[in-house]
């Protein structure tokens, strides 16, 4: 299995998924600037992995941390923690595995003031994270393969896999666990403009794994849709709110109306660290990225006039009535959602 995000010794390490397919580079660092670029930079992206990688790079600034007075101690790690939390606004995961490692950190205090032991406290609810993840994905698989048919063609959107979490995947970890349990599945992938997350990873995680994996492009989905060509959409999350709205890869929304039309099961899959107990959906952020990424093929190949301008938001919001039902570690909960999220949580 793709282990993507790894603690080496007072480092995190990590693979560069902003050059799959083309390269396979990993780097390690403990420098906070660099961490947090790796999260601005989309070299690790996918908001389970967002939170597993911040976690990690708390414990890397933790465990670096040369001083004995407590109060210098704690200052460099909610300096760290500050920093790591503006890196990318919209996937939940993100704050909600610094505020664990944090919560752990003032429980921990309560016992004892020695700066050996907080470290020690930091690393190990990291670790706990990075681990969590893999298990629970593993979870969410088994539950979600109980919904795959045999021969069923599942339509998936932007990078769920072992590339986006710790390992495994959420919604490709559902395709992977039915798969494994012998159903003959096939997918089609979205590309995912602007960035490619399904043309440069979904299908290079799929091709792996031997995987039957058709590409396409954004815009074919009302075509295959209304064909009859899939059976059942799958998609990840980034951020789910209690009333049930999914933010998810900008295009998600356009695929659930899509799929409401034509009668496709709509699923999102995603862990419980993604479930938004608190922000109402006027007050969710989408995450707005860099304009060359749109006027560009990967900030490479210009495709259009230099400055035009664009719109390039990274994340769009579809309602619950759209919304099939959403496959969790805990099982999976139908609507109406303000009652069956709150009661999972
Ligand atoms: O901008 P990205 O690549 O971080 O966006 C990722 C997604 O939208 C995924 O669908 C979501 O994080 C779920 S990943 C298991």
């Amino acid at each position: 299995m793709i282990r993507p995000i790894e603690w080496a010794n007072g480092k995190v390490r990590w693979l560069d998924v902003s050059k799959i397919p083309f390269e396979e580079v990993y780097h390690e660092s403990n420098d906070l600037e660099r961490l947090a670029r790796a999260i601005e930079n989309m070299e690790v992206r996918g908001a389970p992995a967002i939170g597993v990688f911040a976690a990690l790079s708390l414990a890397a600034i933790a465990y670096n941390i040369n001083t004995d007075n407590i109060d210098a101690f704690l200052n460099k790690i909610m300096e760290a923690a500050n920093r790591l939390r503006r890196t990318r606004p919209t996937a939940y995961n993100l704050f909600w595995a610094i505020d664990r490692v944090l919560n752990r950190l003032k429980k921990e205090m309560l016992e004892s003031r020695s700066i050996a032991k907080l470290k020690e406290a930091v690393v190990d609810e990291a670790l706990r994270i990075l681990y969590e993840d893999i298990e629970q994905n593993k979870r969410m698989g088994r539950h979600g393969a109980t919904i795959i048919n045999d021969g069923d063609v599942i339509l998936t959107h932007c990078n769920t896999g072992a590339l986006a979490t710790a390992g495994y995947g959420t919604a490709l970890g559902v395709i992977r666990a039915a798969w494994e349990q012998g159903k003959r599945i096939k997918v089609i992938a979205t590309e995912t403009r602007p960035l490619l997350q399904g043309a440069r990873l979904t299908v290079w995680e799929l091709v792996k794994e031997g995987i039957p994996v058709t590409l396409i492009t954004d815009n074919m989905v009302g075509y295959v849709l209304s064909k009859g060509l899939a059976d059942k959409v799958l998609v990840g999350a980034d951020r789910i709110l209690l009333s049930g709205h999914v933010i998810n890869k900008i295009g998600t929304y356009t695929i659930a109306v899509l799929a409401h039309r034509h009668d496709v099961p709509f699923y999102a899959v995603a862990p419980t660290s993604t479930i938004d107990p608190k922000t109402k959906v006027e007050e969710v952020v989408i995450e707005e990225r860099d304009p060359d990424e749109v006027r560009t093929v990967l900030k490479k190949i210009p495709i259009t006039v230099p400055n035009v301008p664009v719109m390039n938001p990274a994340f769009d919001i579809t309602p619950p009535e759209l919304v099939t039902g959403i496959i969790t570690e805990k099982g999976i909960v139908y609507p109406p959602y303000n009652e069956t999220l709150r009661k999972i949580l």
